[in-house]
């Protein structure tokens, strides 16, 4: 499968939901820097005046270079509309986020805005969360050994996140660190587990989003959209 082409087409869709004025959430990952691409075109050829908030280093920069012009949360904590990526969404449009390790900011974003759009291509639906990909939790360092023993009793295998690129854990943009929890077939109560993680002391926040997202855009890789929404 082409998935550059099918996230293309997901970004082209979903940027369609951006409108003159509208504060933003720009969320993280590679799917999501095609639809920042397809933003700055549009403020460059339609004179579109917006403003994102972004959530990660990475996004700051990919923004900039696109000429999407930057606020934060201080000056706009309610948002239009957040745009971005995720690492699974089954049918009842929830989530697991954070491969990029940018969970945390992406949450808090997406929680002040009023529509949450997430665009993915079709390797990303599932029919159960966390059977191909970990939930990752963000932790304080001290934390770590707790929150992995923790991780354990709700039936996962924590991983701390390393990178090949790096000598030790990966540090997020918040000087952290990030367990990876992988369930050996699924996550049975996504509910359940997501209290579980929200109640440890020491976890910044995890990348289960439940009840948050109210529109999916699929791309595929002959150029269609199929699009979802709870609105
Ligand atoms: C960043 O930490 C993530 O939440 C991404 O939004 C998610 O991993 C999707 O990334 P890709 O679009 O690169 O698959």
């Amino acid at each position: 499968m082409d998935r550059d082409a099918a996230k293309q087409a997901a970004a082209e869709a979903v940027v369609h939901l951006v409108e003159d004025g509208m504060c933003l959430g720009l969320g993280s990952g590679s799917t999501t820097a095609y639809a920042l691409e397809v933003l700055g075109r549009r403020i460059q050829d339609e004179g579109l005046d917006v403003r994102g908030v972004p959530t990660s280093f990475a996004t700051e920069r990919r923004a900039r270079a696109h000429g999407i012009s930057l606020t934060s949360l201080d000056d706009d904590s309610t948002l239009d509309l957040a745009l971005d990526g995720a690492d699974e969404v089954d049918d009842a449009f929830r989530l697991i986020k954070g491969g990029g390790g940018a969970h945390s900011r992406e949450k808090v974003v997406a929680h002040q805005a009023e529509r949450f759009a997430v665009l993915v291509d079709p390797t990303k639906e599932v029919d159960r969360l966390g059977t191909e990909v970990p939930v990752p939790v963000e932790v304080l360092p001290m934390a770590a050994t707790p929150v992995m023993r923790t991780v354990e009793e709700t039936g996962a295998t924590p991983t701390l996140r390393t990178a090949d690129a790096k000598d030790g854990p990966v540090v997020t943009d918040q000087g952290l660190w990030i367990i990876d929890a992988q369930f050996p077939s699924g996550i049975s109560g996504p509910a359940d587990l997501d209290h579980v993680l929200n109640e440890h002391p020491g976890v910044l926040d995890h990348g289960l989003f439940l009840d948050m997202a109210t529109d999916v855009f699929t791309g595929h890789p002959d150029g269609t959209v199929d699009h979802r929404s709870a609105l």
